[in-house]
């Protein structure tokens, strides 16, 4: 097999085989086929398309370029969630406490930054001594003796979805649909859960711009598990907005533990409906029940009793967390109603101030970020702050690439 003549294949938008897609993929993984060989495959990808049987070829080559976790020694339904990514998308660390708090198994696999969207583990390793890398015995332990662990993908799992991962954040190839579904529903099905939650993410600050495309991925990944016979309940949410108030890796960590002791909004709301649907799935319980013992679990104190507990077994200290102390205020240069904050503009500034990586080695500055002082549709007057920038270098921005105000 010849590895130009796969790339031009994919370029004139033909379908390839198993054959030719395990021969430049697992190639890569074992070091034949070069960064830029594949970033062209990708970026063809990204282009033509892949039809529905190549993109469940390449899930097989996925999972099995390393182990599948064997999840069956922890007792109980297994849950999991997954978001297709966005900017300010904290919710599996509210979600998850909440969940393991009731008792279900919440055994969670997250991933890094993507593009301009943030990542869970990233964002977990603001939290100075944080373990992000537990071995498979590590994180069914914890999984069995507190219902709850997050570890970044164990050392043999989809091993071939961490190096493409990484290549993709890297060359604008995020965005493909199949590629989207193969890289989560790998994940997800190696991961082992019974039953997972996709959180679609749709706007202007998603992967997906238009509801049709996020229909179309989450049909696609509902069908992948399916075939693997596991249970998958797609839901589309808006992010049209930033999710919450803080963009940045320790904001985001500490906004979340806000959420956790009480913060009211938009993100708490989101949570709760998240975490009711992955509790009436293991508990095969109604919504009502569900929404009843998640809202308990969060004023009771007991989702965040299990954060703390959660962070602590995994070595973190949550006293540690810092941001940066250089700020910068952007204010309003006009008046009228905040009609639009553009999402992606935001992410993308947060992966300048150091928050996300622009190369592959780039290493993240977990302190800086932004907070958002103003809302959508909120009267806004000529010099208001619309937004605190957290950062370790001098930067001018115009606010009108952020802030839509008329
Ligand atoms: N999340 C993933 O794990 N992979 C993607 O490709 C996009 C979001």
């Amino acid at each position: 097999m010849n590895i130009v003549e796969i790339i031009d294949k994919k370029r004139l938008k033909k379908n390839l085989t198993k054959e030719e897609l395990s021969f430049m993929f697992t190639g890569y993984l074992e070091g034949t086929v070069k960064d830029y060989q594949m970033s062209s495959l990708l970026m063809a990808i990204c282009i033509n398309g892949m039809s529905e049987e190549e993109t469940f070829n390449l899930v097989d080559i996925f999972i099995n370029s390393g182990d599948i976790l064997d999840l069956s020694s922890i007792k109980g339904i297994k849950v999991d969630k997954h978001s297709t990514g966005g900017v300010g998308d904290k919710v599996s660390l509210i979600v998850g406490p909440i969940v393991a708090s009731l008792g279900i198994p919440f055994p969670k696999m997250s991933g890094r930054g993507l593009g301009h969207t943030g990542g869970t583990i990233d964002k977990l390793e603001s939290i100075q001594g944080f373990n992000t890398n537990l071995t498979e015995e590590e994180f069914i332990k914890q999984v069995n003796d507190i219902h709850f662990a997050i570890t970044g993908q164990t050392k043999n799992l989809c091993p071939l979805d961490k190096v493409i991962y990484a290549l993709r954040d890297v060359t604008a190839t995020v965005s493909s649909i199949p590629l989207i579904a193969t890289s989560i529903m790998s994940k997800k099905i190696a991961g082992g859960a019974d039953k997972i939650l996709l959180d679609v993410k749709v706007g202007d600050g998603a992967l997906m711009k238009n509801i049709e495309d996020a229909q179309q991925l989450a049909n696609l990944m509902k069908k992948i598990g399916e075939y693997y016979h596991r249970e998958v309940y797609p839901i589309i949410t808006d992010m049209n907005t930033p999710l919450g108030d803080n963009i940045g890796n320790s904001l985001e960590v500490i906004e979340a533990m806000d959420i956790l002791q009480g913060k009211k909004g938009p993100l708490r709301d989101l949570c709760i409906e998240e975490a009711a649907q992955l509790v009436l799935m293991a508990l095969n319980i109604s919504e009502e029940e569900a929404l009843l013992k998640v809202k308990d679990a969060l004023d009771s104190g007991k989702a965040f009793d299990k954060f703390k507990e959660f962070v602590k077994y995994q070595n973190g200290d949550i006293n540690t967390l810092e941001v940066s102390t250089q700020t910068i205020d952007v204010l309003s240069n006009k008046e009228g109603v905040l009609k639009k904050i553009k999402t992606l503009n935001l992410g993308r500034l947060s992966v300048e101030l150091g928050a996300g990586r622009k190369r592959k080695e780039d290493i993240i500055d977990h302190k800086t970020g932004i907070v958002l002082k103003k809302h959508l549709n909120d009267y806004i007057k000529k010099g208001d702050v619309l937004c605190t920038l957290y950062v370790n270098k001098n930067i001018t921005i115009n606010p009108d690439n952020y802030f839509e105000i008329s």
